[in-house]
């Protein structure tokens, strides 16, 4: 039997190269992190922070991070900043905040735009001063309303993407 051509890629293989969805995020104190679990279980797939690379080709890539002092967080805008658009086709932002003063739910899908992405859909989820550091309080414990707006907006990327 001829082996001079590389045997095509199996099923499996070619499934792990070319994800539906990818959830990647960063998170201080835990409320980002704790969304993200929310929505990747939604959608099958597991939360990760920044830092672990994104597979070599994803359909839907949602990016999640906090407004700290009205400000993203460095690490985020570094992200923003060396995130290859070849990776991935379409880009979902989802955002934590303490409050909802200072346009904080438009500020990541604005900075993704200042960096060259189009956001195809945002959600931005509100915290008050749950789980806010500076005042000594630990992050990630949702209650009932941000979970249930995590879910719904993960069930509308869903219908939309399949
Ligand atoms: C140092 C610091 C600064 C913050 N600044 C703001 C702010 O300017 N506006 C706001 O709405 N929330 C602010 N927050 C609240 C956070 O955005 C909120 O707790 C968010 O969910 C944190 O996400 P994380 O737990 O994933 O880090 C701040 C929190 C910290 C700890």
């Amino acid at each position: 039997m001829c082996s001079c051509y590389p045997a095509a890629p199996r099923k499996a293989h070619r499934k792990k190269l070319l994800m539906k969805y990818a959830v990647r995020y960063h998170s201080n104190n835990g409320n980002t992190k704790a969304i993200a679990e929310v929505i990747a279980s939604q959608l099958g797939v597991e939360a990760h922070s920044l830092d672990v690379p994104l597979p070599k080709h994803t359909e839907v890539l949602l990016i999640g991070g906090a407004i700290y002092a009205l400000k993203l967080d460095k690490t985020l805008l570094n992200y923003f900043e060396n995130l290859d658009p070849s990776l991935f086709n379409k880009l979902i932002i989802f955002s934590t905040s303490g409050g909802s003063i200072f346009e904080t739910a438009a500020r990541m899908p604005r900075v993704a735009q200042e960096h060259g992405f189009t956001v195809e859909d945002s959600c931005h989820i509100l915290f008050g001063a749950s789980g806010h550091k500076k005042l000594g309080l630990k992050g990630g414990k949702l209650n009932e309303k941000q979970i249930a707006e995590a879910k719904t907006f993960a069930e509308k990327i869903a219908a939309a993407y399949g």
